[in-house]
């Protein structure tokens, strides 16, 4: 499996993935997770927001189990973030069958469609749809740096923007989630243990700085006549390192967009994505606020404009704890395995789901910690042991 998707979307200069929503890179990985399921004689289906699911059993009965993660990724993002989640999902239904498993509640596997958010800019876009945590209007009016809206893309893609929408039905149908992921930090390789359990995501959100100035020549302008918004963005940068710091949370600007974007032209338009998180939300607001209130004063004393538009919030998510325990008790018994219980910085349609369904996450130690990097790695055996754990997971939770 894993030797099948490795080349898909891959770019040969930076040896990155860059599997963007409804794109030919997404339309592979489809393909690929539609053949798992038929090769396994699952049950395939695609929801009305452009999720997949391939089902043991039938999910109308209800209290299904199910598993999975996402196949996109980000520009230039690793090979495991979401694809280690889906390939270990089919992986731990092989073992559970050659183990003669006896399944007592229907088993799914799922690819939620979106999660990164790398081309509309909003992240986990299927399964907040599918929770209802963002509307059809919403997700109508997201468009890409083309500007390609999301319904076109979709349409593109030969899916059915129309059907866009909540689907509490689907929703009600499953009993438990269990997302396994690469983890994209070290706090398993610090613990020397293969496999850890999520207590906690922290709140996170982005948003975009819009800078105006007034473009100029570069050549021929005065220093002191210039309304140059790269002034105030540059301050700004360093403004969120610095109330990042003095919050102990985190604040990056890793996306930007320069019109002209002339290398003889003063800048226009400074546009930049703030991606912010904080263990709570009493930090997060004080390191957002802050941050505003410094370009605030950068922009007034370089003359530039400044809107400030919140495009995406995530409140702070604390996984199910029965379900969290189980897992604990199932890894736990009759092995040496010690399960470490982790929070992350990263966000995860687990957590979208977990207002709604008893959730619960696995991580697989990365021995860098680097992740959304082509440099993210997870070792085979501790990817092997991910598979084992959540073989152990699903019989634990779906068999007699
Ligand atoms: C998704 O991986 C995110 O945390 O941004
Ligand atoms: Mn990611
Ligand atoms: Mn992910």
């Amino acid at each position: 499996m894993w030797a099948e998707l490795l080349p898909v979307g891959r770019s040969p200069a930076s040896g990155g993935y860059r599997r963007y929503a409804w794109t030919g890179a997404d339309a592979d990985c489809r393909t690929w997770f539609q053949e798992q399921a038929e090769a396994r004689g699952l049950a395939f289906e695609t929801d009305r927001n452009g999720n997949q699911w391939a089902w043991l059993g039938d999910p109308a009965a209800g209290n299904a189990v199910v598993t999975g993660s996402h196949l996109d990724s980000v520009p230039d993002g690793g090979a495991f973030d979401g694809p280690l989640g889906v390939v270990s999902a089919f992986a731990a239904l092989d073992e559970l069958r050659g183990r003669g498993a006896r399944f007592t509640r229907p088993v799914g596997i799922v690819n939620f469609g979106d999660e990164e958010g790398a081309r509309f800019g909003l992240a986990c876009v299927g399964s907040r749809l599918t929770a209802g945590a963002l509307t059809v209007e919403q997700a109508h009016r997201l468009t890409d740096g083309d500007g390609i809206t999301l319904p076109q893309a979709m349409e593109s893609a030969g899916y059915d923007p129309d059907a866009l929408g909540p689907d509490p039905e689907r929703l009600a149908r499953i009993g438990a989630f269990v997302e396994l992921h690469v983890e994209q930090g070290r706090a398993l390789d610090l613990s020397g243990d293969r496999i850890g359990i999520a207590s906690a995501i922290w709140p996170h959100g982005r948003w975009r700085f819009d800078f105006r100035g007034e473009a100029n020549h570069a050549g021929t302008t005065r220093l002191a006549d210039r309304h140059d918004p790269m002034l105030s963005y540059a301050e700004t940068v360093l403004a969120a390192r610095r109330e990042a710091e003095l919050a102990g949370a985190v604040a990056t600007f890793g996306k930007i967009g320069v019109e002209p974007n002339g290398v003889n032209a003063v800048p226009s338009l400074v546009r930049g994505w703030l991606d912010s998180r904080a263990a709570d939300q009493a930090s997060l607001d004080t390191v957002v606020t802050g941050i505003e209130k410094a370009a605030r004063a950068y922009a007034a004393a370089h003359g530039v404009d400044l809107d400030v538009v919140r495009e995406s919030f995530t409140p702070v998510v604390e996984f199910d704890h029965a379900l969290r325990d189980e897992l604990a008790r199932i890894l736990g018994t009759g092995t040496e395995l010690r399960v470490p219980v982790l929070g992350t910085g990263a966000g995860h349609d687990a957590g979208i789901l977990s207002g709604r369904v008893p959730t619960a996450m696995l991580f697989v130690r990365n021995p860098t910690g680097v992740s959304h990097s082509p440099a993210e790695r997870a070792a085979e055996d501790d990817c092997v042991a991910g598979v084992t754990a959540l073989a152990d997971v699903l019989e634990g939770l779906a068999c007699t």
